[in-house]
């Protein structure tokens, strides 16, 4: 019905002004669309592997890199808590952003219990987004426990091969520094690092703190050499190098024990072996950590002839406040919430934040293994030993955690899209595109983009290389037409924006507003999404030869489509990764004859945003072949998938014991809900109502955590690796609060007079879904994976704000 109504929209709306290319609004300071787009995300803290890691978006052969450090260096071992990439092994008591907008900058929160140091990192821009600056603000979580806050700061100019250099032009002993720059890309810059506050350590009670030349950690040390562009990211090893040969040789040559005083000195990088000066830097501060009102340093970039210069401290602490306080306003405009505590709004906040402060620019090399054919006979794991480099290639994504899995993952972004949408629609069409180019020739994606060798280093070897036969769901098409539809809606309203309300700050919601706009992108994209539609078509296929006497006998061979049924490629006997959920339970043993009810409804998915593209382009031709495929789709789910002795999907197979009769395997959960979630079934289907008794029922998959990845009644219920075997996750829940909305609109109705069993449903999820997720970070100061579907309790992995950070937009929508 939506779908409907959509196109008749988009019929009126849009077809009088397809080639008439938009005018591009100027909405700013006179500057289009992408101008404002490319100035105001230009800069940002785009490393999310690291605590705090910057690099501008775009800027690929010279980009300027700045990183984060920091360790007590008044212990001998206190190198091994040298902090820099996000590690859950680093067991900070906190970390992340509390607010946050790759706009407009933010605040991440740092408590580092090991190293007794409270850190605030400010990051805020000037407003034409050229200039920017970072601010650490560090405190001792207790005083009196006699540690150092050694904080390195580390740069590089990239471009080794072409004029772009950075250079120191001041003295090293005070406050203040200053650097001058060329990016031949970006242009002259200057960068001044000062020390607003804060004491650098130092011992009354000893004539000096140098302990040989160039190690006195009263003193702000400066190291400046070559580091070849792609070894920049290995900051960390550089100076543990370098510290470890200066701490052997200090303590080779020293006949006596070291005052205890003099150890921040022994852990003070110096330049050991005179290496000339180069592009890149380490700025080592020692603070005394025993003030507990700590320390403040400030890192400024202004272009070379800039307007709005950042030029002083004063400039610092009021972009900074401004920055917080438009953050808020924005979340606050876009999110409304029948929670009015300051817990729950704070929660919510600080989850979105995270979920932006995941937002990375990528370039680099990818692996692809072209030649390793998958084992469709036995189904064993195929190692993929023939990697190539290939690329470089760019992206611009959000990442699933920090921690963990900080790169590009094909079905988490289209998740992280959903949520991003609601608060910078623009912004996440831009991600979008940014994973649309990636479409190759032959219509690719890869499952996982794993750009260049710093996001390499966090990727464990089996899954680093990529295969050009593998697909996963591809939930981008999804957020994809989510996002047409929205746009055609809003068009339909005029300024009102979601909540019925005039809208007078359309800000980043140019291209929902602006239809025209996104026309045009859609036209530019159109064509490798056509062959990306393709490629998944054609590579998941299943061929139905071995079921048509089968079906014959069944009766119902004239009932199915039989070129519309897909599997996915490269399960093995344990897993299939390409669908998304791993080890959920899958038919035994494979066949190469399966038919897999999830990767079908994908298809569904893909055809139904093909449609509403080519609606939108006038391509009628087109539509009315996508919207034929489509309902083929819709029917093949219900007469090949649907098992009326379970009353839900299954995947189907001819494999197995009984080889002459096709067989369902049925396991309850995501992947038997699948189509109900994605909205593929018929409004009027009979079948809804089993589906809801199915999600209801709590002796399957009800919990009062959230819907059960598999059914308490399934013999592989929380068995083995137990990842997709019943504990809660976030992304489906959301699908299926937003397809019980759909298809039951009372849900969201406030008169009790209308009672009903998706109703209870509906309100009864939501509610656990919110007090799940916020119970944990309550407790723990995080946002987890996945949850434990008997305790509710966080698992897997910790600090995890990509599809988890979905609870946002169940907490501010009805
Ligand atoms: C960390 O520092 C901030 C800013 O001074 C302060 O508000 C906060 O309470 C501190 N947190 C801890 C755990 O010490
Ligand atoms: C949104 O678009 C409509 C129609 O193009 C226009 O009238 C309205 O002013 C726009 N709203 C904003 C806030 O830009
Ligand atoms: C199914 O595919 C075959 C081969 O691609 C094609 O010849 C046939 O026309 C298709 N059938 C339908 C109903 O589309």
């Amino acid at each position: 019905m939506l779908i409907m109504l959509v196109t008749e929209l988009l019929l009126n709306i849009f077809c009088l002004s397809i080639g008439a290319l938009a005018s591009q609004k100027a909405f700013s300071n006179d500057l289009s669309f992408e101008e404002y787009t490319e100035q105001s995300l230009l800069w940002a803290p785009y490393r999310p592997n690291c605590y705090f890691g910057l690099r501008p978006r775009n800027v690929d052969e010279t980009p300027f890199q700045l990183g984060i450090m920091w360790f007590d260096n008044s212990r001998t071992d206190g190198v091994t808590r040298l902090r820099h990439f996000v590690d859950q092994g680093d067991h900070l008591n906190k970390y992340g952003w509390d607010v946050y907008d790759p706009r407009l900058g933010g605040r991440e929160t740092i408590i580092d219990d090991d190293n007794n140091l409270n850190l605030t990192i400010y990051f805020t821009k000037s407003h034409n987004g050229q200039n920017w600056a970072v601010r650490l603000h560090g405190e001792p979580i207790d005083a009196n426990r006699d540690t150092t806050a050694s904080i390195i700061l580390y740069m590089n100019q990239n471009g080794e091969n072409s004029n772009s250099r950075l250079v120191n032009m001041g003295s090293k002993s005070s406050k203040s520094m200053k650097f001058h720059g060329v990016s031949t890309e970006l242009g002259e810059y200057e960068i001044s690092v000062k020390r607003n506050s804060g004491k650098l350590f130092k011992d009354r009670a000893l004539s000096s703190m140098e302990i040989v030349p160039g190690c006195d950690a009263s003193k702000t040390s400066h190291l400046s050499m070559n580091v070849p562009d792609d070894s920049v990211w290995k900051a960390k090893d550089v100076f543990q190098t370098l510290l470890a040969d200066s701490v052997k040789s200090i303590l080779e040559t020293q006949p006596e024990d070291v005052h205890t005083s003099l150890i921040p000195s022994v852990f003070t990088v110096r330049n050991i072996y005179g290496l000339p000066p180069g592009n890149f830097h380490f700025l080592q501060n020692t603070f005394d950590n025993s003030d507990p009102k700590g320390f403040e340093l400030d890192v400024v970039y202004n272009k070379v002839k800039a307007s709005e210069r950042i030029s002083s401290s004063e400039d610092v602490s009021n972009l900074i406040s401004y920055t917080l306080a438009e953050v808020t306003a924005r979340f606050n405009r876009n999110f409304q919430f029948s929670f009015q505590d300051e817990e729950h709004r704070k929660f919510a906040m600080e989850t979105l934040s995270n979920l932006l402060g995941g937002i990375g620019y990528f370039h680099g090399k990818q692996l692809v293994d072209r030649t390793t054919e998958l084992d469709e006979d036995t189904f064993r794991e195929v190692p993929f030993t023939h990697p190539q480099e290939e690329g470089p290639l760019s992206l611009f994504t959000s990442v699933p955690s920090r921690a963990a899995f900080p790169r590009g993952f094909y079905w988490d972004e289209g998740f992280h899209l959903l949520q991003i949408m609601d608060y910078d629609f623009d912004l996440a069409v831009e991600i979008c595109l940014s994973w649309f180019e990636l479409i190759e020739d032959g219509g690719w994606v890869a499952r996982e983009v794993i750009l260049g060798e710093e996001a390499r280093s966090r990727v464990p070897g089996r899954f680093a290389v990529q295969n050009p036969h593998i697909a996963n769901p591809p939930t981008l098409l999804l957020a994809f037409s989510e996002m047409l539809g929205r746009a055609i809606e809003q068009a339909n309203q005029g300024s009102m924006n979601r909540f019925g309300e005039e809208d007078a700050t359309a800000g980043n919601n140019q291209l929902e507003n602006n239809s025209e706009l996104l026309i045009t992108y859609a036209q530019k994209i159109y064509p490798k999404l056509l062959k990306h539609y393709n490629w998944f078509k054609t590579s998941q296929q299943s061929s139905l030869d071995d079921y048509l006497d089968i079906l014959e006998e069944d009766g119902i061979l004239d009932k199915v489509y039989v070129n519309e049924t897909y599997r996915w490629r490269g399960r093995t006997v344990t897993h299939c990764l390409p669908s998304g959920m791993d080890d959920y339970p899958r038919a035994q043993p494979p066949d190469d004859s399966e038919l897999d009810v999830d990767a079908l409804a994908w298809v569904g998915i893909m055809t139904r945003s093909m449609r509403q593209i080519a609606h939108i382009l006038g391509l009628e031709k087109d539509e009315q072949m996508y919207s034929d495929i489509e309902s083929r789709i819709v029917e093949n789910l219900d007469v090949i998938h649907w098992s009326e002795e379970d009353g839900y999907y299954c995947d189907v197979t001819v494999g197995g014991e009984w080889d002459d009769q096709r067989s369902f395997s049925c396991h309850a959960g995501y992947v038997s809900i699948l189509p109900f979630a994605l909205k593929l079934m018929p409004k009027d289907s009979p079948k809804l109502d089993q589906i809801v008794s199915l999600l209801s029922d709590s002796n399957k998959l009800f919990s009062d955590y959230g819907i059960l990845s598999l059914s308490r009644d399934d013999e592989y219920f929380g068995k083995d690796e137990n990842y997709w075997r019943g504990p809660v996750w976030m992304n489906i829940n959301y699908l299926v609060l937003d397809a019980l909305k759909f298809y039951y609109p009372e849900v969201v109705s406030k008169d009790k007079k209308v009672p009903s069993d998706a109703k209870k449903l509906y309100q009864a999820l939501k509610q656990n879904l919110i007090d799940t997720v916020f119970d944990n970070w309550e407790k723990t100061g995080y946002c987890y994976e996945q949850f434990n579907p008997k305790t509710g309790k966080g698992q897997g992995i910790e600090h995890f704000t990509g599809w988890t950070a979905l609870i946002v937009n169940v907490m501010g929508h009805a």
